[in-house]
């Protein structure tokens, strides 16, 4: 039987997302109504500047003032795509303590401040979804959280940045360096006018922090993962990885241990074979590897940003969110019951790529060996390219742990016969 007494939305930001989560619930109103059991409306819409006409949207719906929109008492939902620590954090907060559950695309505060969050949530016995908050339309937190409930999470690996992985699929189907390719990108609207938080990696650690924390049970919180962006990624790396059948990706990893004792969650370029699945991942698109105990290894991929495949996550959300309204009930909250320690950078077992710009003179190749040696890591191929003053050798490593092969690069930097380290890069996906 379909409720009468619509079911009330709150929606911070009328931007890109905002809009189009607007327009969907007009424009769908009657299948979102028979969805949920009752009607779902629009009863305001908070904004940073009033006075734009914004099309599909009652005028009277609009404000400039979210924190009295949020303390509304007839609220039930306040959808948040604001973005930004404050006052998204004070705007949720008080949507929870007024009786409103929350959907949010919020991925900064959500790894600055999720458990805060939701404690807050549950103490107000509301819901806290954020399906958007990673890879945009493409089903991860959802999964993660409730269809792989009942196994156990090894690994997710993925590509969770758009932006960066247009960027390195242009440099590698180009041969651009990396500022023409990241021109590229904002003059297409893939970057924006500040791209740090893409190309720093910011925005994919965020998304690693949120990942690890639901597959691992754990929390994990934006500063334990080691990051590293693209911005040192050179068209030399790129053709380096080419000549060993590789592409280079900016990829999230978090990884439980093999004792399972702990986890470890990082976002790096890395080197993976051209026959790894996420190496056709072109373009502006996001995959995801999740690696399972009984499931195996599943792969979700589609794109990960943009202002509908967004709100395709929102909305659902927002469907998820009015049914437990309508039932009395919550979706699942926080599991961080396994409480694993995150372990740091240096004891993530990885492989390295080095380039080494050297002399070309008897005993070098056996003194560079000699540094990996000292250092317990193991060669796994080495080659010489070019001669005289062209002269580097490309080394290969087998696993180890990355502090020791941060500290064979350092000794092998102080060697007189090294010129210089051309480049350094993880080989993943093997
Ligand atoms: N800027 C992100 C990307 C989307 O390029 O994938 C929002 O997280």
């Amino acid at each position: 039987m379909m409720r009468t007494r619509p079911l009330k939305v709150a929606l911070l930001g009328c931007g890109v997302v905002g809009s189009e989560v607007a327009r969907i619930m007009t424009t769908h109103s009657e299948d979102l109504a028979a969805r949920i059991g009752a009607p779902v409306e629009l009863a305001g819409v908070a904004v940073r500047r009033a006075g734009r006409v914004r099309e599909g949207i009652a005028p009277e719906l609009i404000t400039t003032d979210a924190a009295a929109l949020v303390a509304r008492e007839d609220i039930d939902v306040v959808v948040e795509v604001i973005g930004g620590i404050e006052p998204a954090r004070a705007l949720i907060t008080s949507a929870f303590e007024h009786g409103a559950s929350v959907v949010t695309a919020n991925k900064a505060l959500l790894a600055e401040d999720g458990s805060a969050l939701h404690e807050a949530a549950e103490k107000h016995g509301v819901d806290l979804y954020y399906e958007a908050a990673v890879a945009a339309a493409i089903p991860l937190v959802r999964p993660l959280r409730e269809s792989l409930a009942g196994d156990t999470v090894n690994r997710v690996l993925g590509i969770v940045n758009g932006t960066t992985n247009f960027i390195l699929d242009r440099m590698d189907s180009t041969g651009a360096g990396y500022s023409e390719a990241l021109d590229e990108a904002t003059a297409l609207g893939y970057a924006e006018a500040d791209p740090t938080a893409d190309v720093e990696g910011f925005d994919a650690a965020a998304k690693a922090a949120i990942l690890a924390g639901i597959a691992f049970h754990t929390r994990v919180r934006l500063d334990d993962v080691h990051r590293e962006g693209i911005t040192e990624v050179t068209a030399a790396d790129i053709a380096s990885a080419r000549r060993m059948g590789c592409t280079v990706k900016l990829l999230a990893i978090c990884e439980r241990a093999a004792d399972g004792r702990s986890v470890t969650a990082r976002v790096h370029p890395a080197m993976i074979p051209l026959t790894h699945p996420l190496a056709s991942v072109r373009e502006a698109y996001n995959a995801v590897f999740v690696e399972a105990e009984a499931a195996g290894r599943l792969m979700f991929y589609g794109p990960g940003a943009g202002g509908s495949p967004t709100a395709s996550a929102v909305l659902g959300d927002l469907v998820a969110a009015c049914r437990n309204k309508l039932s009395g009930s919550r979706g699942p909250g926080e599991s961080a019951y396994a409480q694993l320690p995150v372990s740091p950078m240096g004891e993530v077992v990885t492989r390295y790529h080095i380039s080494l710009d050297v002399a070309d003179k008897p005993g070098v190749l056996a003194q560079c060996a000699t540094v990996f040696a000292e250092h317990g890591v193991s060669i796994d191929t080495v080659r010489q390219q070019g001669k005289g003053g062209e002269a580097s050798l490309v080394v290969v490593t087998h696993r180890a742990p990355d502090a020791a092969l941060s500290a064979t690069v350092e000794a092998l930097r102080n060697l007189d016969t090294v010129r210089g380290v051309a480049s350094i890069m993880r080989v993943e996906g093997e």
